[in-house]
This record gives C-alpha cells, structure tokens and sequence, in this order.
C-alpha cells in the first residue's frame, strides 16, 4: 500500500518535473527567438511598398497592361529588332515619312489608332506629345501605300486660323498623358489622351509592342517658324546630350528640331530618346564623307549634317528662321523668340569661346563694328556657330549657300556664301550684344562603358541598361 502510493508519489513529481522543464524551455526558446527577430531586418511584407514601376507588360506577349514612360526603352529593346529595322540609305526619316522630304522611311504598323489634334488657343499654341514609337517593321518609301490595309484610324485636326495642322496616328498601350509647356510669348494648352488598344503586327497577330506614328510637323505662318538643325554622332554622352537640348527646345513653339547624325543609319534608341522628349522632329542621316573622317587634322564636325539640313529646307520650308545648334551647347529659351523674326541674318554674343570667354560682335555707336574673339584667323565672320541664325526665304534667295568642310572656317565660309549680305542687314539681338544667351559649353568626354557580364547580370535589369552604353 505504502509502496504504491510512493510510486504514485514519484510519477507526480517526475510529470511535474518534466512540467517545469517543458516550461522553462519553451521561455528560454521564445526568449532566443525574440532576440533573433530583434536582430532581423524588417520582414517583406512589412516594407512599404513603392509604387509598381510598370516594366512588367514588356515581357509578356500580348497583355496590354499599362506601361510608365520608364519602362519604354526597356520594351522596345526586348522586342525583337529585325534588321529592317535599320534602313542604311542616306537621307533617311524616322517616323512619319509622307511629306516629309525624300528618301523617307514609313513606319509600318497595325491596329486601333486614336489620336486627337493640337488644342490650337488663338492660332498660337500647338501640342506635340509624342509616345514611344515602337517600330515593328519599317518598310521603304515605296511601301506606303501597304499601310492601306492597315486598320488605322487616323484623326487629323487642322488648327482653324493658324493653319497649324498636326497629323497624328496613335498605336499605344499607355496611359493618358498630359503637359503643358509655356513659350516665353504665349501660353501652349496641351493635353493628348491615347486609349489603350492592343498592338497587333500586320499580320494580325497580337504583340504586345507599342506603336506610335509621329505627328506630322505642318509649320505656321504666326510666330514664323524655327528651323534648328542639330547635328550629332554616336557616343557615350549622346543620348544625355539630346535629352538636356530637346527639353530646352520643348519650351519653344512653331519649331521642328532636324536631328541629323553622322551616320550611315538611324539609330532606334536615339529615335526612341526623340519619342519621348516630344518636340516635333526630323531624324536624318549624313554622314561625313571618307576623306575627312581618315585625316589625322583637325576634322569638320557636323558639317555634312548642317548641309543636309539646308536641303531639307530648300525642299521642305518656305519662310521662318534657321539655327544651327550643336547638341552639346547651352541654349537661353529667350533666344528662339527673338531669332524668330530675323529678315536675313541675325547674330549675338556666344559665351565659353575662346580664351576671350566669349565671341561677340562689336557694337559701336550702335552699329556692328567688327568681332570680339581669341581666335580671328581671317576670317570675315569670326562668329561661333551658335552666334547667328539666318532667314529661311534669304536662304533660297541664296540657292548656292552652303557649310565648307574647312575645320574652324564652318560659320565663316557659310555666311559668306550667303553674299551679298551687308553688314547694316546684320540684325543684333540679345539686347544689341549686351547680353549672352548661348554658351559653346563642352561636356567632359566618358570613356566607353566597361565590358558586361551576361552570365552574371544576364536576368536582371542590366540588361536592358546595358543595350543602352556605347561601347568602343
Ligand atoms: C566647335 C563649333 O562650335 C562647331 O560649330 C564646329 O563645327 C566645330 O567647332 C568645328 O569647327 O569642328 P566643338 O565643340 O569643338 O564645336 O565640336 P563638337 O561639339 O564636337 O561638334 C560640333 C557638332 O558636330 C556637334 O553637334 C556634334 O554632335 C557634331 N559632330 C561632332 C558630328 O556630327 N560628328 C563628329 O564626328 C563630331
Ligand atoms: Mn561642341
């Protein structure tokens, strides 16, 4: 009896020992466990989430999920490129080709476009927005009349007073846009709405890549329109140099930007970089003839570009200003609107010429009296390329004027070639030369990007980035 209930005993107080055991490890893991936490950095799903970046309707085939501005480089460089898609003829146009001059280039597309027209307030505002052109084919002029097959709706709006018409077919997958820019002069209204459609390719099939047909530049009389020929070339800082001028340019209204490169080809991403910064353009090619480009002197730059601009303008404008505006120079807004009236040739000071600071012409009693720069070297204009802009209708009154490939006698040669021009037709803006409006500001040369580790970054969004360096 004793026996058993001793036994009894000693099972409680073995439950009740293994109780306590039990309980005090059970404490001292939730203890541990609590300082590891404590250690831990916050979990997943208790960071605050960014905003989705939508880059995810890139990949995917055929959704047509919307899709932010940033992510466009992105989609178009994951769509496959087909070779067509470069057209090596000299002259080349990206986007809209009709009307626009030879040798143009049709963007070949397909599906629902909606467009609507510039909001045109007193014949003085205009809206350009462009978004992203993602080419799938682009056919040769000769193809043009293919497009007929397309389904396409196409919304012309012609700008009542001002004969300011803009063109615009729309294929997109974005979202509704807005801008409103201002122009020293005058308020521009804007705001264009794309529906979202579904990209189909000719073919019918569903792709999931973005379209957009430029709006078709149609200049107005009032404020006369600005011409400004912009030459480039492919490098590491190029894309950052377009970016920084064309929203310069985008404050600016009745004014077409003629990109032109030294290139054999056009360049899908600069054209891309063009969409997206929206100011009505033209991208064309010339490239600068062998025998320059082999010489181990100094080279003429931009010089086959200009001169593929004046073509252009021979052909294509009647009236209104031409510039000349290197891509990588610093441009006051106020300068377009008061080169916009030049009868024949207007000229200003030009800040970071030379060891003189600046190039300018001289002014005395008011009236032009010679030129202040580092660097005369006889010449009879000895004025900076950003220093002088030039009446479209005295062009074509000077059928033979044009740029000599003549390192450091660009400006020179050109604005002699527009004699007889006298000195009391120079026009002097930027408050008779007593201000700087333009700066020959020169962007630090980067070395090309280092190589890419596919096998290493080949899944992450390097990958993308990385289709956008320049490499040697
Ligand atoms: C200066 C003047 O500002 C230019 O107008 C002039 O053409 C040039 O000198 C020259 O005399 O050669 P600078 O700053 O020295 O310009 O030259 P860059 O800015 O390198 O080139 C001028 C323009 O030509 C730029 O818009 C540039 O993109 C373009 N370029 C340059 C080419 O198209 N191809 C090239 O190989 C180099
Ligand atoms: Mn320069």
């Amino acid at each position: 009896m004793t026996g058993n209930l001793s036994n009894k005993m000693a099972l409680g107080k073995s439950i009740k020992m293994y109780l306590t055991i039990f309980v005090a490890t059970t404490c001292i893991y939730m203890v541990l466990y609590q300082y590891h936490m404590s250690r831990q950095p916050l979990a997943t799903n208790e960071v605050v989430k960014q905003p989705e970046k939508s880059s995810s309707s890139s990949s995917s085939s055929s959704s047509s999920s919307s899709s932010s501005s940033s992510s466009y480089i992105a989609s178009f460089l994951w769509a496959p490129m087909p070779n067509s898609f470069y057209n090596s003829t000299q002259n080349t146009t990206m986007g809209l080709g009709q009307g626009h001059g030879g040798g143009a280039t049709n963007v070949t597309y397909s599906s629902t476009a909606t467009s609507s027209g510039p909001v045109n307030a007193s014949g003085s505002s205009y809206f350009f927005y462009s978004t992203v052109s993602l080419p799938l084919i682009l056919s040769s002029a000769s193809d043009a009349n293919n497009n007929k097959s397309i389904s396409t709706t196409t919304t012309t709006t012609a700008a009542a007073t001002a004969g300011l018409a803009t063109t615009s077919t729309t294929t997109t997958t974005t979202k509704t846009t807005s801008s409103t820019t201002t122009a020293s002069t005058q308020k521009l209204k804007t705001t264009r709405i794309s529906k979202p459609s579904h990209a189909q390719n000719s073919m019918g099939k569903s792709t999931g890549v973005t379209l957009k047909i430029r709006s078709k530049f149609v200049a107005v009389s009032d404020p006369p329109p600005l011409y400004i020929i912009t030459p480039t070339y492919r490098r590491p800082e190029q894309l950052a140099e377009l970016t920084r001028l064309g929203y310069t340019l985008k404050h600016v209204l009745n004014l077409l930007w003629l990109v032109i490169e030294d290139a054999n080809r056009t360049n899908p991403l600069v054209a891309h970089t063009l969409d997206r910064i929206g100011v009505p353009y033209e991208y064309l090619v010339a490239p600068m003839p062998e025998q320059y480009k082999l010489t181990k002197r100094a080279k003429p730059r931009g010089v086959s570009n200009r001169n593929r601009g004046l073509d252009y303008l021979r052909a294509n404008a009647t009236e209104g200003v031409l510039y000349f505006a290197d891509d990588d120079n610093t441009y006051d807004i106020n300068i377009f609107e008061q080169m916009r009236y030049t009868k024949k040739v207007a000229m200003w000071p030009v800040g970071l010429v030379t060891k003189t600071g600046v190039s300018s012409p001289i002014i005395r009693a008011g009236k032009l009296d010679g030129y202040y720069d580092g660097w005369i070297g006889g010449r009879k204009y000895p004025v900076d390329m950003a220093g002088f802009a030039v009446s479209v209708k005295f062009l074509h009154e000077r059928p033979k004027a044009k740029m000599p490939f003549k390192p450091g006698y660009e400006e020179d040669g050109f604005l002699r070639s527009l004699a007889p021009l006298q000195n009391n037709e120079i026009e002097l803006l930027a408050d008779e030369c007593r201000d700087i409006l333009t700066w020959h500001t020169q962007t630090k040369k980067n070395p090309a990007a280092l190589p890419f580790n596919l096998t290493r970054y080949g899944n992450t969004n390097l990958a993308f980035i990385e289709k956008l360096l320049v490499r040697p």
